[in-house]
């Protein structure tokens, strides 16, 4: 049985067209303290040998919704919980990059374990985070999917990600689009949203460009490197990522800089063009 978190209620729905397993009545409310209720009523109902949580914590209170579902589950009497994380939160903050910081990838990967049976996630920012789970969590690759909504009649394409580290996604999203040149820039973060762009090396004059990370934040990566590309003459402008967090202004921001489409996954629910992560994960389930 899929059980949904308030975040991913469209792909949990998704995965269980995929799985053909029935969906879960869930209950998400508030008391007027602030305090959060998630209940899964349907699975108490059912009584399911299996409950696959979808719940991509994409903030402090689906960290807490999650923990709750997992608890409502096992309360419920199911035997086996499988969790998924389509995005996983605080995934970024894999090491202390400070004296007396936390390791906060660590942090929520243990209170996601003592809840749990088995974690899957979709490309995390760092594999590693994956080792945090207890068992280790799976980590499974949507980024074969992210050529899907491009249209077919790109010229000279050039598949560019914004820093080294994301260079197998853009050459994976090429490889599936089936023809084009990869490269990537050379990315100096200041500050959480200052960013600067050093330009790669491929001509991009006249040429159109698929630019491929795995996440857009507050897209200033992505509007860097799309006005270096405006500067190089580069022909019309995508952005595809796995994770379009899209947080403040970005899509405005990216509109302006120059983007024709914002692409991504299913793994966040936000208004852009999206391709669904389900079937990736449905082969791990
Ligand atoms: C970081 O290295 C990630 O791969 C992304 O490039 C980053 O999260 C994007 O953040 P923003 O959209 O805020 O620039």
């Amino acid at each position: 049985m899929i059980v949904s978190g308030s975040t991913s209620q469209a792909l949990a729905a998704a995965l269980a067209r995929e799985l053909e397993e029935p969906l879960a009545a869930v209950e998400y409310d508030r008391f007027p303290d602030g305090e959060l209720l998630a209940a899964a009523p349907g699975v108490a109902e059912a009584d399911p040998d299996r409950a696959v949580i979808v719940a991509s914590t994409v903030s402090s209170d689906a960290h807490l919704e999650l923990l709750q579902l997992q608890d409502a589950v096992r309360e419920a009497g199911v035997e086996e919980v499988v969790t998924v994380l389509p995005y996983m939160g605080y995934g970024r903050q894999d090491a202390a990059f400070e004296p007396g910081h936390p390791v906060s990838a660590r942090a929520v990967a243990r209170a996601i374990s003592t809840g749990t049976d088995r974690v899957l996630t979709v490309n995390p920012h760092e594999t590693a985070v994956c080792e945090f789970f207890e068992p280790t969590a799976t980590a499974v690759d949507a980024a074969g999917r992210l050529a899907d909504p491009l249209p077919d009649d790109l010229t000279e394409p050039v598949f560019l990600s914004p820093d080294a580290g994301a260079i197998e996604l853009a050459e994976t999203t090429r490889d599936a689009y089936g023809t084009g040149e990869t490269d990537y820039f050379e990315k100096t973060r200041h500050s959480g949203t200052e960013v600067e762009i050093s330009p790669s090396d491929v001509d991009v004059a006249g040429r159109d460009v698929v630019v491929v990370d795995d996440i857009i934040a507050t897209g200033s990566t992505m509007s860097e490197a799309v006005s270096v590309l405006c500067d190089r003459d580069a022909g019309r402008l995508f952005v595809t990522c796995v994770h379009p967090l899209l947080a403040r202004d970005a899509v405005t921001k990216l509109s302006r800089a120059g983007v024709e489409a914002i692409y991504g996954t299913d793994t966040i629910e936000r208004g852009v063009d999206t391709v669904s992560v389900a079937p990736a994960l449905a082969e791990h389930l």
